[in-house]
């Protein structure tokens, strides 16, 4: 029998407010929480950490600021794991974690906290009994699976510097990604289940390590492959053999705890460092108020741990409260487009987080398959990755939430360590394609591009301004003038988010990025990372890449290429797109490429991607005075009408 849900929301003429019933449950329901906390936020944000993270040692200044860098909480000490494990074994039966393999036949797994605990102290053990020490780089490169997890915590036990890396990306950018780290080890599985096959992971894993520093390579068996030679271990057979109890190393709260590679403007992804007790502070607060987590509450989010979101939401954040955590491993739509929603209804999810892209498929599959399931144990649903149309935010608002849950519509990213700009469900409005207001302690401005304040309701672009929130950005690894010319060039004294923006009643709207990044179905890629390796084919002589809209997947990559001569055979956009799985992954695969005579330049010889944008949106593109080869434009037009 179908429940109807507990009503978490009333309509305003407005927009939607937290009813009384989720005022009664809420953590932070006071409005007047913002101007508290702007005060003195340095003061907010001291009170914050004491209260959520257990500390070792306090700090001895709670911010120090000498811009480009800043710390917060210096001088305190803590573990990362003991404050997701250790310290709820008060309660060791509690669930964890949650796993959900693809294949239905298999049974989902519960994993206790003391499980977990166990787990992790032992994968500690045998990671230091492959000489990992504190301050070293371990890759991982896993997919959805409770290892992956393990693997992670268990490197912020021993003070390891965890570098995820998407299982869907391709073994070159893999390998690039061990290069930048130095690791010597990589964590990885045989493979994992998808649309009902076994992937195989290993062989992209195997030629990613070839020639670099890794020694060894540590195994999941996920689908059975047999694996053989002196440099595999099995992930399993090692944790049996290991100590059970891995005492913590104390960590200086401003000591690396994870890289993460992003996609910046150039064909280089950075490597972007994340620390430890301002990241542990704001995933836990976050947790807290923006997804209202209780530690009886079940969390879903459906990032993969490769992205900020997965290592945020699906795993440290709900750790950090106490929550449990559910990850599934496979397809949306596997063995039908039910899966998801069956997933709630089976484990009773409380707190739903995924991207529109998702949203805007589930909108067009037969609504049976969603409708016919229990949603009722929803609370909140969140949203993230890229801003999301009214249409699709009240589908997701009706249809998921039975009108009865607060869409939360999460602003952040890599960067930022957790979420930024949103509603706080105890607090509202929601209204739809609204993200909301900077979370309390930290504050946002829309700007000019001198970093003038604009005028209220007019499109700028999004900085953040002193104090820093403390799950930001500690640098990008090895690369200071990188950190400094992505983030601080700009606005100097403020940080530069590549956003726009602008202002609704008081509220910030996101209106995407500024920069060359494109977010394919919520993924962050640079143009010039696909122009990169469309340009290692020989007989491309120039290449443009640029974002177009997609229904499903917000922006699809499509690119334009000039050959060096001759025309195209006839199997080449074929080609090129097989290789670009093979550089990048097929996520940055482009949609279409048309072949060109000549792109649009400046004189500077600057490519004017905005024309091919307009181009392709059959838009009559502006500026052509500034090309040097404004016929290039009406020759590019005919291409794309010829072949639509
Ligand atoms: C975009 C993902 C609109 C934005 C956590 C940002 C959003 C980029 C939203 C970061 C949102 C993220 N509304 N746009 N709610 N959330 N974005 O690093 O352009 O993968 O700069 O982090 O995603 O992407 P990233």
């Amino acid at each position: 029998m179908k429940k109807r849900g507990i009503q978490y929301v009333v309509k305003k003429s407005d927009g939607f407010y937290p009813s009384e019933e989720m005022k009664k449950i809420a953590n932070i329901t006071d409005p007047q929480i913002y101007e508290k906390a702007a005060k003195d936020p340095i003061a907010f944000w001291g009170k914050m950490a004491k209260e959520g993270i257990t500390w070792e040692k306090e700090w001895d200044k709670t911010y120090v600021e000498k811009l480009p860098y800043f710390e917060w909480f210096k001088g305190g000490k803590l573990n990362f794991s003991v404050n997701c494990l250790d310290r709820h074994l008060a309660h060791p039966d509690k669930t964890a974690l949650i796993w959900v393999p693809e294949p239905d036949t298999e049974p989902s797994i519960k994993i206790s906290y003391e499980e977990l605990h166990d787990k992790v102290c032992k994968f500690a053990n045998v990671l230091k009994a492959n000489g990992v020490k504190k301050g070293d780089v371990v890759s991982i490169y896993l997919p959805m699976v409770p290892q992956a997890l393990i693997a992670m915590l268990s490197c912020t036990r021993i003070g390891a510097i965890h570098s995820v890396v998407f299982s869907a990306f391709s073994a070159d950018a893999l390998k690039a990604r061990i290069e930048d780290g130095q690791s010597k080890i990589l964590i990885t599985s045989d493979g994992y289940y998808r649309r009902g096959k076994p992937e195989d992971l290993l062989t992209k894993a195997k030629n990613a390590a070839k020639k670099t520093t890794i020694k060894k390579i540590i195994v999941v068996n996920r689908i059975g492959k047999k694996v053989r030679g002196r440099r595999f271990l099995n992930f399993e057979d090692e944790i049996k053999k290991a100590p059970s109890y891995c005492k913590p190393e104390m960590m200086n709260s401003e000591d690396p705890m994870f890289l993460l590679y992003t996609s910046g403007t150039t064909g280089r992804p950075k490597g972007i460092v994340h620390d430890t007790g301002g990241y542990a502070t704001q995933a836990y607060w976050t947790c807290k108020w923006n997804f209202d987590l209780h530690p009886e509450d079940i969390m879903w989010c459906t990032a993969d741990i490769g992205w900020i979101t997965g290592h945020t939401y699906a795993m440290y954040g709900p750790l950090l409260t106490g929550a449990t955590t559910l990850i599934y491993e496979g397809g949306p739509d596997f063995p039908n487009p039910g899966r998801w929603w069956k997933i709630i209804q089976d484990h009773k999810v409380n707190v739903f987080y995924t991207a529109p892209t998702a949203i805007r498929m589930f909108m067009k599959t037969p609504q049976k398959w969603i409708t016919k399931y229990d949603l009722s144990s929803i609370k909140i649903l969140g949203t993230v990755g890229e801003p999301i149309d009214k249409e699709s935010w009240m589908w997701y608002f009706r249809t998921i939430g039975g009108s009865r849950c607060p869409v939360i519509d999460t602003w952040w990213q890599t960067e930022t360590g957790g979420t930024l700009i949103n509603t706080i469900p105890g607090i509202g409005p929601f209204i739809p394609t609204i993200s909301g207001k900077s979370f309390p302690g930290v504050k946002h401005i829309i700007v000019d591009d001198k970093g003038y304040p604009m005028p209220k309701g007019r499109q700028g672009f999004l900085a953040q301004q002193s104090p820093f929130a403390p799950g930001m950005l500690h640098g990008v690894f090895n690369n200071h003038k990188k950190y400094v010319s992505t983030y601080w060039e700009k606005f100097k004294t403020m940080y530069d988010t590549s956003d726009g923006a602008y202002l609704q009643n008081g509220l910030i709207r996101i209106t995407g990025r500024t920069d060359d990044v494109m977010k394919v179905a919520g993924h962050r890629l640079a143009t010039a990372e696909v122009e990169n390796a469309i340009h290692d084919n020989k007989v491309v002589g120039d290449c443009a890449v640029v974002p177009m809209p997609d229904k499903i997947k917000g922006q699809v990559p499509i690119a334009f290429v000039v050959l060096k001569k001759g025309h195209p055979s006839k199997d080449l956009e074929q080609k090129l797109k097989k290789h670009v799985d093979i550089k990048i992954g097929p996520t940055a695969r482009p949609a279409r490429i048309f072949f060109v005579e000549d792109l649009p330049k400046t004189r500077s010889g600057k490519i004017m991607r905005r024309i091919l944008k307009s181009l392709l949106i059959k838009e009559e593109p502006e500026g052509l005075m500034t090309l040097v080869n404004p016929s290039s434009v009406e020759k590019i037009k005919d291409t794309i009408t010829e072949n639509p």
